[in-house]
């Protein structure tokens, strides 16, 4: 039998995403996963807590989805899908899809993933733009702390440091301004304001210093996730699309993990009655069984490549979009999530989780635990009172609770918690349970 460290020494040979040897030296080799269950080659069984990159909501090993991608390979596993060629799960998936995460946004491009799908978003808002006459409108707001993935304007979209500093020069056009967060807002605060307000204002301002005439969209995760799990308060995303409206900007809501049942709605906008104008997807459309992400537009946005001469063409697309394998998974991934209500399951058990990791605020280095729905995140900090944020120690617990078979995600000061939505009660408090023994263990 190939021991772990021998697998590690094969996978030197390949180059991991965001990659540093350190944070690889002990990596798991997982074999295979069952439910919200994963299995090393050497044996050990983890509770995902993090449905791999919070996207396995059908959980692992589903015969369903393996069976459709089996018969729909036998059958067609790709063709172009370029203007002039279409295929049978893709036409369907794309019908599914309209209307179905908002009124209005009825018109699917698909890409393999979530930054494709952001760039795809930035791409088909300069083009409206330009379709519009009005060319100059090309930036594009974002907020600090935001992750909207890494192919190039993706990464200076994302509004963390860390994914920036080694691929600089910065793209052009991307301006970031405070997240909406109740619990360390980074903006300044007028007397008597709400941080929903103040957050929004900065958008305000933003818009006002660049010029109307430059800006062409904002673009939000409804909850910030690699941000560090962020729940803005209830006025937020009604004032920021109201501010869309007045002057005439395009809203692009990512998301890349929210969409899908994630956090107890279809999408995340509709807790606040708000929709977009463009829709950036991915991840949980095929539980992470195929690569699969993309946009939804407006049918306002639609309507102008419809109209376009030849000479403005929307020249956009890749290999993969519209791939029928990926496709004729996320129909049948759909099909699932909607039979067994995964909105619902998310609501239920993640109320669950979230007064269960509440209870472990008794430990002296519990800061904030918020979520919503089945995606949750505990703040590890030194001093409660001072809200001191304890990277370090957010470390020591993760690894603690690696060792106890729970697999969890350090944010900065951020432990996420975002698993599977077929997870059941007892595992629910399963994860639970081995988070304070993990905390337990580092007093
Ligand atoms: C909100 C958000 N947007 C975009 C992405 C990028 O998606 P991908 O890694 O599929 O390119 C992610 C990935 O975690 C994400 O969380």
């Amino acid at each position: 039998m190939t021991t772990n460290s021998e697998w590690l020494e094969k996978d030197r040979k390949q180059l991991h995403p965001v990659y540093h040897p350190k944070s690889h030296a002990n990596a798991l080799v997982i074999e295979r996963g069952e439910g919200v269950w994963l299995y090393t080659a050497d044996g050990q069984k983890i509770l995902d807590g993090m449905a791999g990159l919070w996207n396995v909501n059908a959980g692992y090993g589903n015969e369903e989805l393996a069976k459709v991608a089996y018969e729909q390979m036998k059958t067609l596993a790709f063709t172009s899908n370029f203007s002039g060629m279409t295929n049978l799960p893709s036409i369907q998936l794309a019908d599914k899809l309209a209307g179905f995460a908002y009124d209005g946004l009825n018109a699917t491009m698909f890409t393999s993933g979530g930054s494709e799908a952001n760039d795809t978003a930035f791409k088909t808002a300069r083009y409206f733009w330009k379709r519009k006459g009005q060319p100059t409108k090309y930036k594009v707001i974002a907020r600090k702390g935001s992750y909207h993935g890494v192919t190039l304007a993706a990464t200076f979209a994302t509004g963390l440091e860390k994914y920036q500093t080694m691929f600089g020069p910065k793209v052009d056009g991307f301006i970031h301004i405070p997240a909406p967060n109740p619990y360390r807002f980074e903006g300044s605060l007028d007397p008597g304001e709400s941080v929903g307000q103040a957050a929004s204002r900065a958008l305000e301002e933003a818009i006002r210093r660049e010029g109307v005439d430059t800006v062409a969209a904002f673009i939000a995760e409804p909850i910030m996730g690699v941000g560090g799990v962020i729940v803005p308060p209830a006025d937020y995303f009604p004032l920021v699309r109201a501010i869309c409206d007045k002057y005439g900007i395009l809203f692009i809501a990512d998301e890349v993990i929210t969409g899908f049942g994630r956090t107890g709605e279809w999408f995340a906008l509709k807790h606040w009655g708000v929709k977009p104008d463009i829709l950036s997807f991915a991840k949980a459309i095929t539980s992470g069984y195929a690569q699969l992400g993309g946009i939804q537009i407006s049918d306002e946005i639609r309507e102008t490549m419809e109209s376009a001469p030849e000479s403005e063409a929307y020249m956009h697309g890749y290999t993969y979009s519209g791939h029928a394998m990926a496709c004729a998974v996320g129909l049948k991934n759909l099909e699932i999530m909607e039979r067994e209500n995964y909105p619902q399951r998310a609501q239920t058990l993640g109320k669950r989780l979230l007064d269960g990791l509440k209870s472990l605020t008794e430990f002296p280095f519990v800061g904030d635990v918020r979520g919503l729905g089945l995606v949750c995140g505990v703040e590890i900090v030194s001093d409660k009172s001072a809200k001191t944020a304890d990277p370090a120690m957010t470390m020591r617990i993760f690894k603690a609770a690696q060792e106890r078979g729970l697999r969890s995600r350090p944010l900065g000061n951020t432990l996420a918690f975002s698993p599977p939505l077929m997870i059941n009660e007892d595992e629910v408090d399963e994860i639970v349970k081995r988070l304070g023994a993990a905390m337990e263990s580092v007093m």
